[in-house]
């Protein structure tokens, strides 16, 4: 979809072409003579477009509109969220009519983080998934443009979320497709995909380099599974040589049947979407090299199905990770955290500044924190901080969950040096506690996004999510490198 940022009033936006109009309309303000200001007056006078975020009125072919259809959107104060909701709600009613372009104006004054809401919700509420359909009716919404008074200030806001919309389909896509169209080596492939963009590389391992690596314990979730595992090592240098990258690791279960401790059939397609961690590791990269940002980032990607097979790990096996530690595993579907324990220790040789994971790693999460926020995991409160903002500011939020030591008396077992699961309390802590224990090396930070990277029932599908959440937090590293040495030259593309 394309996305233009455009000087327009009220009174200009009555002249312009589209399938539909969508004025977001401030509480307050949005007066004049014209034609679309007399209109939300009428609104507002008739109490039918309340001074409360969330009310809308749709009308067809309005007289001295050139728009075939004119939404008014009431946003209340005008703030992202209400921003957010009210052009998500406006462009999923308008679906029906098949837009082709459509206009949102804002009204009232806006801000860097409303035309950042705008793009992405119009982006998120015209997605379709089209790849595994025989006769794909593609998105019909081809253009979309942002009308505000001052574009010239707003223009790198925009640009950002332009390019972050890339990255969210890039991870929608991939979280979308089904574990039969979205193999460990297809996952792969698609990291492979990123490497033509600017600044970007990738490596993949296959099993012999995984094993020669000593990943014992990524290798036995992979063991019941036909399909050979892939371990993906994304790099974008975006910064000098020896500046510390930022290391993302993505859990990449292209399928997770349970294993042997099969899960229930009940909901188990679901299961396909074990891999968003990945993809919203691959979404950033894509978002990344759109970007081209004066940082240095890592991703890793350990990517294998958890199968139920003649092969297949039992519960009770004890096996070698690559940090030494042995590990008992006592139920075989608490196999994230045995695929990204490796992952993590591989993450030191990188010197990173920082490590944060992603994983659709519990459904205890879910119960916890249900689909609104991520729950957030760290070792260190300056990067818990950095993310919890990253969350707010980009409508991607995150809560933190603690991670006392007392938690991990669970994990205890005479047979290893650490069990894979304790007791049903606290599932989501005691995860977080079993990967702790690999992380010893580099300030640390987990997000389980077990009920925030897809959505189940009617409107099932991957929400990209929590590639906003990452990229804002990836950008303000490069602005704080930036005011830590003024003179250091970004290395962001001229806009
Ligand atoms: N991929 C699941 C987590 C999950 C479950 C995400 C439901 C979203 C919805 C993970 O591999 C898993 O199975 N976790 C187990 C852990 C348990 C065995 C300790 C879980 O949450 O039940
Ligand atoms: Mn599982
Ligand atoms: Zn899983």
């Amino acid at each position: 979809m394309d996305f233009q940022l455009k000087t327009l009033g009220l009174a200009q936006a009555a002249t312009e072409k589209a399938d539909a109009l969508v004025v977001l309309v401030p509480a307050t303000g949005a007066n004049g003579k014209d034609r679309i200001a007399s209109l939300v007056a009428a609104a507002r006078k008739s109490g039918d477009l309340g001074d409360k975020a969330g009310k809308q009125i749709a009308t067809y072919r309005p007289e001295g509109i050139a728009a075939t259809r004119l939404v008014l959107a009431a946003v209340g104060q005008g703030d992202a969220a209400a921003v957010r909701s009210a052009v998500l709600a406006a462009v999923q009613a308008l679906k029906s009519a098949s837009p082709k372009r459509v206009v949102v104006l804002f009204a009232g004054a806006a801000d860097a983080a409303g035309v950042s809401a705008a793009v992405s919700a119009a982006a998120d509420a015209s997605y379709v998934y089209t790849t595994t359909k025989s006769k794909p009716e593609p998105r019909t919404l081809r253009s979309c443009v942002i009308g505000v008074d001052k574009p010239a200030p707003l223009k790198p806001a925009f640009d950002t979320a332009v390019a972050l919309v890339q990255g969210v389909e890039f991870a929608k896509e991939w979280g979308n497709r089904p574990g039969n169209h979205c193999t460990p080596t297809q996952l792969a492939e698609a990291a492979r995909s990123l490497a033509k963009l600017p600044r970007l590389k990738c490596e993949v391992l296959g099993p012999k380099e995984v094993a020669a690596l000593g990943m014992g314990a990524f290798m036995a979730v992979a063991q019941g599974s036909a399909e050979p595992l892939r371990f993906v090592v994304l790099r974008y240098q975006g910064a000098a040589k020896g500046v510390a990258p930022q290391v993302l690791v993505g859990k990449g279960i292209t399928f997770d049947t349970g294993g042997v401790s099969l899960k229930p059939a009940a909901e188990m397609d679901e299961m396909k979407f074990d891999m968003c961690g990945a993809a919203s590791v691959l979404g950033v990269f894509r978002a990344l090299g759109e970007l081209q940002p004066a940082i240095n980032v890592v991703g890793l990607i350990p990517t294998c199905e958890n199968m139920n097979d003649g092969r297949a790990i039992k519960p009770g096996d004890v096996v070698t990770s690559m940090s030494g530690q042995t590990i008992e595993i006592l139920n075989t579907d608490a196999e994230g955290r045995l695929i990204l324990c490796d992952a993590l220790t591989y993450a030191k040789r990188f010197e990173p500044e920082v490590v944060i994971d992603i994983a659709t790693l519990t459904g205890a999460c879910v119960v916890a924190l249900g689909g609104v926020r991520s729950g957030l995991f760290s070792t260190d409160d300056a990067l818990a901080e950095a993310l919890h903002a990253a969350g707010e500011a980009s409508q991607d939020r995150c809560w933190r969950l603690p991670l006392d030591d007392e938690y991990a008396e669970g994990l205890k077992t005479q047979f290893a040096d650490v069990a894979n699961v304790a007791g049903r309390a606290g599932g989501a802590i005691t995860a977080a506690k079993f990967l702790q224990r690999f992380t010893s090396d580099f300030p640390w930070a987990h997000l389980d996004i077990a009920g925030t990277a897809w959505k189940s029932g009617a409107a099932k599908g991957a929400t990209g999510r929590p590639v906003p959440l990452l990229m804002t937090y990836l950008l303000g590293r490069q602005d704080a490198a930036k005011a830590a040495s003024p003179s250091g030259k970004s290395a962001r593309k001229p806009a």
